[in-house]
């Protein structure tokens, strides 16, 4: 199966889709240029004294490739410690569907952005601060004034 086929067939029944109302971490990344957001909502236990990724969930506007690589990233990550997690690259990721075109790269990297953001150690309440603009969405954030204004975040990798 081609890659195009393979992002198809993810896109058809996507995993995880949807904002996670008792995530521990959330991390969001958009890129101005495309347009595209995602954000990604991260459950944490703890497993043989490690802390473990239990669940992840995403939402993702615009791109079917994001989308695709969001939900086959989202099922790697569950069992994951954190450790592990950051070891994870877009190219890891969006293995599952095969090598990415050059201009589908970056699709890779916004999932990849999310979940580095997610798992910052930097931030005093991750889920209020990524939450409390709008509702809890990410349409609810697109229709921001920052959002629209441009000043969205990006987060280089
Ligand atoms: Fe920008 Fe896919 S085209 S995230």
């Amino acid at each position: 199966m081609s890659t195009d086929d393979k992002i198809q067939a993810a896109i058809a029944n996507p995993q995880n889709m949807g904002e996670m109302a008792d995530a521990d971490a959330v991390g969001t990344v958009g890129n101005p240029e495309c347009g595209d957001m995602v954000r990604m909502w991260l459950k944490f236990s703890e497993k043989d004294g490690k802390k473990i990724i239990d669940r992840a969930s995403f939402q993702s506007f615009g791109c079917q490739t994001a989308i695709a690589v969001a939900s086959m990233a989202t099922e790697m990550l569950k069992g994951k410690t954190v450790a592990e997690a950051r070891e994870l690259q877009s190219s890891d990721l969006s293995k599952p569907l095969g090598p990415l075109p050059p201009m589908k790269l970056h699709c890779g990297d916004m999932v990849e952005g999310a979940l580095r953001d997610a798992l910052r150690e930097d931030r005093e309440s991750p889920v209020a601060a990524a939450t409390s603009t709008s509702g809890n969405t990410l349409l609810g954030d697109m229709n921001q004034p920052a959002m629209k204004s441009g000043k969205l975040k990006v987060v280089k990798i």
